[in-house]
Parts: C-alpha cells; sequence; structure tokens
C-alpha cells in the first residue's frame, strides 16, 4: 500500500505549556511574534498570562484579536494588513479553529507575494512560511495538526486552502485552556472531532494504517470522555483526554480526509451560521445510515471498539453499523445538542438550496464511502429536518 503520512512536527501535550509559550518561540528563532486570537478569548483572559510570560523575555511582541467565528476573508485580510505593518516574524494562534486557521494564513502569506484569492484549493501555496506555534482552546477542529484553512468566502461559502506549508511547527496543547469552554462549546467541538475520526477511518482514498490508529486511539478517548467534559467541565483530566483525542483525530484527517458528514454540514454553517461542530452533529446520524449498505464492515470494526459490551451480543456488521448510529444519536441527546434542522430556524424550502450548495463540496465528497449525488444529499437533508 502506497500512501504518505505527514503531520505537525512537534506536539507538546502537557497542562500549563502555554506559560513557557517565550521558550517556544524563542526555540523557533522568533523576535517579534504576533499573537493571533479572537475577542471571546480575550474577554475571558485566557491569553493573559502568555502575554506577561512574552513580556519577561526578550521577544517582541503584538496581538491581533479580531478574529470572527468562520473567518470571513476581509478578516484575514484585516489580519494580514496588521502583521505586514508590525513586521512580525513569526506567529501564535491561540483560540478555536477560527484563530488557528487565520494564524496559519498569515503565517503563509505575510512574506509573500499571493494574495489570499490566489491561494484557494489545494497546493496553491508557492513560498515558505514564517514559523507558526499552534494552542487550540477548543477540542475540536485538530487545526493545530492540519494542513488546511477554512475561510467564509462571499455571503455563505467555506472554502478551503490545503496545503503542507500550513502544517504548523509546534502543536502546544494546553488543556488547562479548556476547563472553562461552556458545555455546549464542548459537545459541538467534541462531536466535531470525533466525525473527524469517523470519516478518515472510512476515506474512501486515502485511509492508511497511520490514519486508522488515530482514529481508533482518538475515538477510543473521546468516547470515554466527552459526556464528563460537557457535564463536569472542570475535570481537568477528562479535557486533557478530549484535546489529546481531537488533536489524533485531526492528525488522522490531515491524512485521510473528511468526506459528506463535513460536505452537508458546510453549507448549514455559511447560511445559516450554525457553529461547525453542531452542523456537522446534525447530519451525522443521517450520512451514515445512507453510507452503511458500502461503509458497515468499517462502522462494525469502530462499534466494537467504542461499545464493546453492546456490539459482542451482535453478530452481523449490520446490527453492530445500527448499533453504532444509535450509540451516537443517544449521545447527541446526552449532550443536549439540538439534533433537528427544523429546531434552527431553517425553512424545509431551503433544503434544495442546502443540496445543491453541498454538491459543489467536491473536494470532501470523493472522500465519500458511498457516492452521492443531490438527490441523495437532498434526502439526507429531509431525514436531518
Ligand atoms: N483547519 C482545519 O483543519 C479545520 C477543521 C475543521 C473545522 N475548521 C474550522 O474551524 C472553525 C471552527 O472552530 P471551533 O469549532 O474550534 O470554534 P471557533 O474557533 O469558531 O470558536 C467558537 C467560539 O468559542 C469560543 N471559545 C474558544 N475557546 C474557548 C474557551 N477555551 N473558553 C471559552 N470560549 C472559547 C470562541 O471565542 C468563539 O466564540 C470553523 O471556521 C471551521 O470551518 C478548520
Ligand atoms: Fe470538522
Amino acid at each position: 500500500m502506497s500512501f504518505t503520512f505527514n503531520t505537525t512536527k512537534s506536539i507538546v501535550n502537557a497542562p500549563n505549556s502555554s506559560l513557557n509559550l517565550a521558550q517556544y518561540c524563542e526555540n523557533l528563532n522568533m523576535t517579534k511574534v504576533l499573537l493571533v486570537t479572537d475577542p471571546g478569548i480575550v474577554k475571558l483572559g485566557l491569553h493573559l498570562n502568555m502575554l506577561a510570560n512574552l513580556e519577561a523575555s526578550s521577544l517582541d511582541y503584538v496581538l491581533f484579536s479580531e478574529v470572527e467565528v468562520d473567518p470571513p476573508m476581509a478578516v484575514i485580510e484585516n489580519a494580514l494588513a496588521f502583521a505586514k505593518q508590525h513586521q512580525i516574524d513569526g506567529v501564535v494562534g491561540l483560540g478555536g479553529g477560527s484563530s488557528l486557521d487565520t494564524a496559519k494564513l498569515i503565517a503563509a502569506l505575510t512574506q509573500s507575494s499571493q494574495t489570499l484569492e490566489q491561494v484557494f484549493g489545494v497546493d496553491k501555496l508557492l513560498h515558505s512560511r514564517l514559523p507558526l506555534i499552534q494552542i487550540p482552546t477548543t477540542a475540536g477542529t485538530g487545526s493545530e495538526v492540519t494542513p488546511i484553512s477554512i475561510v467564509t468566502t462571499g455571503e455563505a461559502m467555506k472554502m478551503g486552502i490545503v496545503s503542507s506549508v500550513l502544517l504548523p511547527d509546534i502543536a502546544l496543547l494546553d488543556a488547562s485552556l479548556t476547563v472553562n469552554l461552556p458545555p455546549h462549546i464542548t459537545a459541538a467541538t467534541g462531536i466535531d472531532a470525533m466525525v473527524h475520526a469517523i470519516e478518515a477511518y472510512t476515506s474512501n482514498i486515502k485511509k492508511n494504517p497511520y490514519s486508522d490508529m488515530l482514529a481508533i486511539e482518538a475515538l477510543k478517548l473521546m468516547s470515554k470522555n466527552i459526556q464528563q467534559a460537557v457535564h463536569q467541565g472542570s475535570d481537568l483530566q477528562a479535557r486533557a483526554n478530549m484535546m489529546l483525542g481531537a488533536t489524533m483525530a485531526g492528525q488522522a484527517f490531515a491524512n485521510a480526509p473528511v468526506a459528506a458528514v463535513h460536505a452537508l454540514a458546510y453549507p448549514l454553517g455559511g447560511h445559516y451560521h450554525i457553529p461547525h461542530g453542531l452542523s456537522n452533529s446534525l447530519v451525522l446520524p443521517h450520512v451514515l445510515k445512507f453510507n452503511a449498505p458500502a461503509a458497515a464492515p468499517l462502522y462494525a470494526q469502530l462499534a466494537d471498539i467504542i461499545i464493546p459490551n453492546i456490539a459482542s451480543t451482535l453478530t452481523t456488521a449490520e446490527e453492530k453499523t445500527a448499533a453504532f448510529i444509535q450509540y451516537l444519536e443517544d449521545l447527541i441527546i446526552n449532550l443536549n445538542l439540538p439534533n433537528r434542522l427544523a429546531s434552527l430556524d431553517i425553512p424545509q424550502s431551503a433544503l434544495t438550496m442546502l443540496a445543491k450548495d453541498a454538491l459543489k463540496q467536491e473536494r470532501l465528497l470523493v472522500n465519500n464511502p458511498r457516492p452521492m449525488n443531490e438527490a441523495d444529499i437532498l434526502a439526507i437533508y429531509h431525514a436531518a429536518f
């Protein structure tokens, strides 16, 4: 079997590791650091210890804290102008996927002759980037170990920039930053990460032994800890297990890409500003039911790992697959996530438009274990309605 596996060079998994940020910056020869984050993080003061640590060092630093959720192009362009103006030579992303994705693009484009518009798609970045450290504050996207940035273009479309240039140098996994993450964000971002592992494990083209190993370990960790992290958010061990699981799932899907769950989720985020993890959660059981005829052997393997007590009483792959999907449906309810499109003020009349939009996510749909056409997508949205 031929495959390539790439990941972030250094992964530091230690509570409070962000308190030594300056040391990590110096190790990468940064002298003027741009810290990229969003107003929610600033309001919570999650960045303050890091700024104090930079202040006490010999490094210069500037802060850009205007990242918006599902970052639109204008936000990235503002951040780029800010970075150029301040002549920074290193970037630190702090936050959820929105801040980390923005940080990646700043690192890639600050010293480049290319504009943001020129780099959408796969392998379009022509130049090397500035040193880049990523500090996730959600256990979700895995952006700290993926070669991907997602940007909202125009009114409602989400587009990817995919390039090995975007793989960060260091991922600092400091779970203490997530203990105050509210239950609904913990739940949605946690389901996003579990979907990364599930879709990597069934990815049609690039699935490989490394991505499988990481997806399985990620699902073990997250299925055991997601309920505790949501309902007992101060449990640092549960938080740390979720963070490590989300990063492992990120490593898996960075190499065995996600598929139809994400393809159908993106239009919900684009048109209705439904958070990324929640939009995944809304379509997840229905996409898996559609995929079951093709993917049952793999879903059955995941059932054996995640719900061994139930799976051991079942014999066929179809039975185990049904139990796996039921487990996920029950989990979504247990985490208090809404599970109907109708409950989010999406009109039924919009489903046709959403299906047309989802079909445009060819980059993702090619990875689905079962081919999906526009009529299939529409039927899935109706099932999720
Ligand atoms: N690069 C990738 O590989 C990849 C993969 C999947 C999704 N994404 C993208 O990532 C984005 C979603 O990222 P996300 O789900 O991590 O959320 P996010 O970055 O959009 O943040 C959501 C909200 O959570 C808040 N928040 C973050 N950390 C917090 C904390 N510790 N405590 C309290 N509040 C906190 C933020 O302030 C924000 O208001 C989307 O744009 C999505 O398309 C990227
Ligand atoms: Fe995702």
